[in-house]
């Protein structure tokens, strides 16, 4: 059996390194005679590439050819890898892709054409780089209603935040690190504003409540404005800020997304990832929480669930896996301001004495945080638990107060 690899980046080229390296054993465990890398196409050239006969650059080659049964797509972007994987799926052949962007706008269109056509579209690499997280939920965790999933999706944000807990730095020198190591991209705004992890959050939604969820219907804030006072005082309050992706499913068959900054207490699983590492908390309602953890991004681990993908693919020609899901319908995200969760504020504020006692008055019950050498011009405190729009109204008419900093509390 024939595969083809388009784009030979970093996560490419490791689909091709693993299948080299484990060629036999892969061979194998796909029930097939032979598993082999045909074609790779990509418009740059690569001299000396142990693979370069095997380098082209048009596209109708793969399309033509019926030897390709799987196409694998780590071009990354929407177009043209959405044309390009439409066309393979059209004509017959399973398409294993690492691209959560796609997979995230296009998931819905691409899995349909993929039963149209009698064919895989698989995307394990697209979440959590290495760790098996969509084949679990569809298969292993098939008898439960999931509940709800929270996730550091993340690996750059992570990475940041931990060195802000960790090491005290700034958000700017925390940046600057990830990009040095390699972890950011150059330009870094799809990681500190939220994008990737909200690709992610939808996929994973998508796939455990049944409909797809795009990512301009999910509530998205990045990391930006979290400061080293907010790490000071939410250390004070016994917890750690991370960047969540949470989707839970809500009574009136609709669904909460978003993706935030968010408070885990220390002791939580989702406390101990940090670095690079991610980590996906499913809440399943026979299994109770079952977290998956490890190497969210990189060659080989993400090639790692790519391959896999292709193994299944090759296990499975002429048999489309019953995988997938169905249409959105209108307005299933709900507006996220109408969860419960307790609420973090940090403020500003003149005189302390007067802005607690407005507090009182109009929030009611909450506690103060306080850590050494706090700004005598700021004031720290959590709410109780409350539906946000409420708390927000609450919050929004002390006067007293000019709020810069707020976080949702979480309970994973
Ligand atoms: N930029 C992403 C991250 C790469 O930092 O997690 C993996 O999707």
């Amino acid at each position: 059996m024939y595969t083809a690899v388009m784009g030979y980046g970093t996560v490419g080229s490791g689909v091709v390194e693993v299948l080299t390296k484990n060629h036999d054993s892969i061979v194998k465990r796909s029930t097939q005679n032979e598993l082999e890398v045909k074609y790779i196409l990509d418009l740059r050239d690569f001299p000396g590439d142990p693979n370069e006969d095997k380098m082209i650059k048009d596209f109708n080659i793969i399309l033509n050819d019926d030897d390709i049964k799987i196409v694998v797509e780590t071009m990354g972007g929407l177009h043209p890898a959405f044309e390009f994987v439409s066309s393979c799926l059209k004509a017959g052949k399973s398409v294993v892709t690492s691209n959560k962007e796609l997979v995230a706008a296009k998931g819905y269109e691409l899995l349909s054409l993929a039963a149209e056509n009698n064919v895989n579209f698989l995307f394990e690499a697209s979440v959590g780089g290495g760790i098996p997280i969509i084949r679990p939920i569809s298969q292993c965790l098939a008898a439960n209603e999931i509940d709800e999933i929270a996730g550091i999706l993340n690996g750059t944000t992570n990475f940041i935040l931990t060195m802000m807990i960790e090491k005290n730095m700034s958000f700017e020198e925390a940046l600057k690190l990830a990009q040095d190591n390699g972890y950011a991209e150059k330009d870094p705004t799809a990681d500190i504003e939220g994008h990737d992890a909200c690709r992610k959050i939808c996929i994973l939604a998508s796939l455990c409540f049944g409909r797809h969820v795009y990512p301009d219907s999910v509530y998205t804030e990045g990391i930006t404005k979290i400061t080293l006072e907010d790490v000071a005082f939410v250390n004070a309050f016994g917890g750690v800020i991370k960047l969540l992706g949470r989707a839970k499913r809500m009574e009136n068959g609709k669904i909460f997304a978003a993706v935030t900054p968010a408070i885990v207490l220390n002791g939580s699983q989702l406390a101990s990832a940090n670095d690079v590492f991610n980590a996906i908390l499913v809440r399943g309602d026979a299994t109770g929480d079952v977290v998956f953890y490890g190497k969210g991004a990189g060659k080989l681990p993400t090639a790692s669930a790519v391959v896999a993908d292709i193994i299944d693919c090759a296990r499975n020609i002429g048999r489309k896996k019953p995988f997938g899901w169905g249409e959105a319908t209108e307005n299933y995200v709900v507006d996220y301001k109408t969860a419960e969760n307790p609420l973090y504020i940090r403020a500003e504020v003149t005189d302390r004495d007067k802005a607690k006692a407005e507090i009182g008055e109009k929030i009611g019950n909450v506690k103060y945080l306080t850590f050494d050498g706090c700004s005598e011009n700021e004031i720290a405190f959590v709410t109780e638990n409350g539906v946000e729009a409420e708390l927000l109204e609450k919050i929004g008419s002390v006067e007293s107060i000019s709020v810069k900093s707020l976080i949702r509390i979480t309970d994973y």
